[in-house]
């Protein structure tokens, strides 16, 4: 089995001193097409979101404003990556467990989708997860 990691990736950063501004194209800051858009907002303290993988979905986070931790796991261990800046991301090829915490206040995660939303896409028992993986 290919064991496809997550990325950080970098978007365009156009400085002006009326304020800067970032973009993104799919399948050219982003490895995949855009089909669906969502965001994560007024998230209460402590509170975690995700805690599931998706069989066929990809997707890119950004922290659009404010901060929070995403974690993934890819089956031989986890990585914890800090979002702050609203000019990188963090993409996440499918078939990886992840959640995010730790927001900030006021913070709003921006999450970009390769498919349009489909509940049968996502793993949402870890026991489960696991068993996928070693079956992939
Ligand atoms: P979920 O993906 O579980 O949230 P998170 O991963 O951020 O914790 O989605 C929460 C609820 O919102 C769930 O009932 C499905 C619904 N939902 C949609 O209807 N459309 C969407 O595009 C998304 C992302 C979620």
């Amino acid at each position: 089995m290919k064991n496809r990691l997550p990325e950080l990736l970098s978007l365009p950063k156009i400085e002006d001193p009326r304020g800067n501004l970032t973009f993104v194209e799919g399948l050219v800051h982003v490895p995949f097409e855009i089909k669906r858009v969502y965001w994560i907002y007024d998230v209460p303290g402590g509170v975690s979101r995700g805690g599931h993988a998706f069989r066929e979905q990809e997707e890119f986070i950004i922290a659009l404003s404010g901060s929070f931790d995403v974690e993934v796991n890819h089956g031989c261990g986890s990585q914890r990556v800090h979002l702050n800046r609203s000019y990188y991301g963090l993409y996440i090829p499918n078939g990886l467990w992840r959640h995010l915490d730790n927001f900030s206040t006021n913070s709003t995660a921006l999450v970009l989708s390769s498919t349009d939303y489909d509940e049968s896409d996502y793993i949402r028992d870890y026991e489960e997860y696991l068993q996928y993986r070693n079956n992939r």
